[in-house]
């Protein structure tokens, strides 16, 4: 038995919202707040050095409890500030060169693919795009034809911030394997809500968020990067957390991906997150999954019923991520409306997703996002108020 009532008694967010905005930021549960609120009064009664020292070995957790929840290595893991920056220190720390390929996709995380473009404009990186197939997903086999012997990085998002696509990323690590090529996964907005597990999907690097369905901390993020790959890449940039000055002009990098941290990050965060973390860890990957599953399927069934309704969702396996517009209404004003009943949802320009909005002629669309903690009766009070918008 999935216990949906225990998880609401432990989240005071639900009591005053109807929460369908889980891909912008979750309602954490109480735990992570209060963590987060007794480390900052300890910084407030006792010094933020202090504090830190105090909850030295509490902190030490962060690496093991995150590991557990994408079946990693403790030393694979790295605390950053969110998932832009994690996902930006794997990508800038690559040696890539003029005329080296990098293959992406067409719902690319927006951010991602600026970065790709500044490469192309500073370095003569070249940028291939697969394709989707007809379901809407990555085609995969001609993801694969992409290849050449320059292609340096497979770098995709697994599940787009503007739809309820689940790309195939297990797929394409297999492919990367073969080829023996890099592969960077976005898993932002898959992290917290899909079972991960990095030796499945077979990334190389892996970048995620604290706040969205992780259900942690604004301001907090981490980076899987391989052990391997980790000890042999010069992050881009370096401090006295990550390297050691030796001596004049000799520094040593630290061992794993903590050579990729900060030295100074927002420890309540860092502690909330752990708190985050054990939680989805204690109730199952899996079994959010599956809760997910069965309520995002409630959402699209319900709101396809409904008159002027039209879903946008892509591809073959959908996320929790349900995203839809209404005739005669803009998403912005469906927002607007919405809010005022203390429904959150958000919207999804196209400048977020220039090839997969852009190419579909969507200017915008409303973004539903559920989570395990949601419930069929709220759907029903959703779709209610969609209907009357
Ligand atoms: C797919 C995807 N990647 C990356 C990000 C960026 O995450 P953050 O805001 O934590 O940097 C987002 C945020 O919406 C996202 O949806």
């Amino acid at each position: 038995m999935f216990d949906v009532t225990k998880y609401r008694d432990e989240t005071k967010g639900v009591n005053n919202v109807l929460h369908f905005n889980n891909a912008g930021a979750s309602l954490p549960p109480d735990i992570v707040h209060n963590t987060m609120v007794q480390h900052l009064e300890r910084e407030r009664e006792i010094g933020g050095y202090e504090a830190k020292a105090e909850a030295a070995q509490r902190l030490d957790q962060f690496y093991p409890e995150v590991a557990k929840l994408i079946g990693a290595k403790p030393a694979e893991i790295a605390f950053i500030e969110n998932a832009t920056r994690a996902w930006d220190m794997a990508f800038y720390s690559l040696p890539l060169k003029a005329g080296d390929e990098i293959i992406t996709i067409e719902a690319e995380y927006a951010s991602n693919y600026l970065a790709y473009l500044q490469a192309a404009k500073h370095k003569g990186v070249i940028i291939k795009v697969a394709p989707n197939d007809a379901s809407g997903q990555v085609d995969v086999a001609a993801l694969e034809k992409l290849i050449t012997k320059h292609t340096k990085l497979i770098s995709i998002t697994h599940v787009p911030s503007q739809g309820g696509l689940i790309n195939p990323a297990a797929e394409v690590g297999k492919i990367a394997k073969a080829h023996g090529i890099l592969y960077l996964l976005d898993a932002c907005q898959s992290v917290g809500q899909l079972k991960i597990d990095v030796n499945e999907i077979g990334c190389d690097m892996l970048s995620a968020t604290g706040r969205k369905f992780l259900r942690g901390p604004r301001g907090t993020g981490f980076l899987y990067v391989r052990e391997e790959l980790a000890n042999r890449l010069e992050p881009v940039f370096i401090d006295l957390h990550t390297a050691e000055w030796q001596d004049g002009n000799i520094y040593e990098l630290a061992k794993g991906a903590i050579r990729f941290e900060n030295w100074e990050c927002f420890f309540a965060g860092k502690l909330g997150l752990i708190e985050a973390a054990k939680y989805a860890n204690s109730i199952g990957s899996q079994n959010i999954a599956n809760q997910n599953a069965m309520l995002s399927d409630y959402l699209r069934k319900s709101l396809a019923k409904i008159n002027g309704v039209h879903l946008a969702d892509l591809g073959v396996n959908k996320s929790a991520i349900v995203t839809f517009y209404k005739d005669g209404i803009s998403p912005e004003l469906c927002h607007a409306k919405l809010r005022a009943q203390n429904i959150n949802v958000s919207v999804s320009p196209s400048s977020y997703a220039r090839l997969d909005l852009g190419s579909r002629k969507i200017d915008s669309l409303i973004r539903s996002s559920i989570h395990y903690y949601n419930t069929e009766e709220e759907i029903e009070t959703f779709c209610k108020a969609v209907t009357e918008l």
